[in-house]
């Protein structure tokens, strides 16, 4: 069975938890095994993944190379740039190509409608690591790193502040199938995409766009905050200044609960969206989240292959 992973919707509720189960299995189960060996079972041996990046990564790449190895397969890297794509070869004509060659495709790129395109060609299951719209992947790390913090997802009030950007996206997506809470603190005219509001609405969320900081922030469980600049945008003062009062430091924090993580997807920019205090802190899990790209990859590309 191939299943596409453009969005979190693909899956649904019981598919993300059933990866954040299988996720939190395999990682307790390798704790003693060195990285880059496989999991007793290598339940992906033989696999490979083909990984289209159009824009730089750190973490996205590393934890789906070292995913395909934990699961017993192998990985492959194509630069855009570096490929015929970047010569204007058809995205149509790559993915029956790659189809041919691997068994899988994880594409981060620009434009929503390539990852599409993409899987609308593909014969092999299509990941999303990362577009303007939406970071799919990311969030399944990010609601494990929570769960494995014994919050329980239903009823959990997440805060986000500043730029209501494709990280957010996915998280109002998650909120309305896992049935928690979203506190946006955004300024004047980079408020949420309204579609996913929307979503997370229909399925059962309460979502509140606030341009009140401390008012998105106060009781929650959760604080988040991304990049003020996501790649691909300007440096633009105005944004930055538009930006500065939503900032994650220690005065915004204490409106969270007393036992509120901070997460942020990273690459941070200290003294911009987060302190260096806030950052490091005892709250931080922000490593965590990071490592847990790792554990989330494993479990998103077994249920693409359909091995759960
Ligand atoms: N959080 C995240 O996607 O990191 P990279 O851009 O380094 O992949
Ligand atoms: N919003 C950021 C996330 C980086 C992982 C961006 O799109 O650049």
């Amino acid at each position: 069975m191939s299943r596409h992973f453009l969005d979190l919707n693909d899956a649904g509720g019981d598919a993300i938890a059933a990866m954040l189960s299988d996720a939190i299995d395999r990682k307790a189960a390798r704790s003693a095994l060195p990285k880059g060996s496989a999991d007793s079972d290598a339940p992906l041996a033989g696999h490979v993944l083909a990984m289209i990046f159009e824009k730089n990564s750190t973490r996205t790449r590393v934890s789906f190379d070292m995913a395909m190895r934990q699961l017993g397969g192998s990985a492959l890297v194509l630069e855009a740039a570096n490929t015929q794509l970047g010569r204007g070869e058809s995205i149509a004509d790559t993915a029956r190509v790659l189809s041919r060659m691997s068994d899988a495709i994880m594409m981060r790129t620009d434009d929503h409608s390539k990852v599409v395109e993409m899987a609308r060609h593909a014969t092999v299951p299509v990941i999303n690591g990362l577009t303007d719209r939406s970071h799919p992947c990311q969030i399944v790390a990010d609601l494990l790193t929570i769960v494995e913090r014994g919050k329980p997802l239903p009823g959990l009030e997440v805060a986000w502040l500043g730029d209501g950007n494709n990280v957010l996206s996915s998280f109002l997506e998650a909120a309305g199938l896992m049935k928690f809470n979203v506190r946006a603190g955004t300024p004047e005219g980079y408020e949420p995409d309204p579609d996913f509001i929307a979503t997370a609405k229909a399925g059962g969320a309460t979502v509140t766009v606030t341009q009140d900081a401390v008012a998105a922030v106060k009781g929650a469980d959760v604080v988040v905050t991304d990049t003020w600049v996501s790649m691909g945008q300007d440096y633009a003062d105005a944004k930055l200044a538009a930006m500065a009062p939503y900032q994650v430091n220690d005065a915004l924090m204490a409106n969270a609960r007393p036992d509120a993580m901070f997460l942020h997807c990273l690459p941070a920019h200290l003294g911009d969206e987060v302190t260096q205090s806030v950052f490091e802190g005892p709250q931080s899990a922000v490593f965590d989240e990071a490592e847990n790209r790792l554990h989330a990859q494993k479990s998103i590309l077994l249920w693409a292959l359909g091995q759960l």
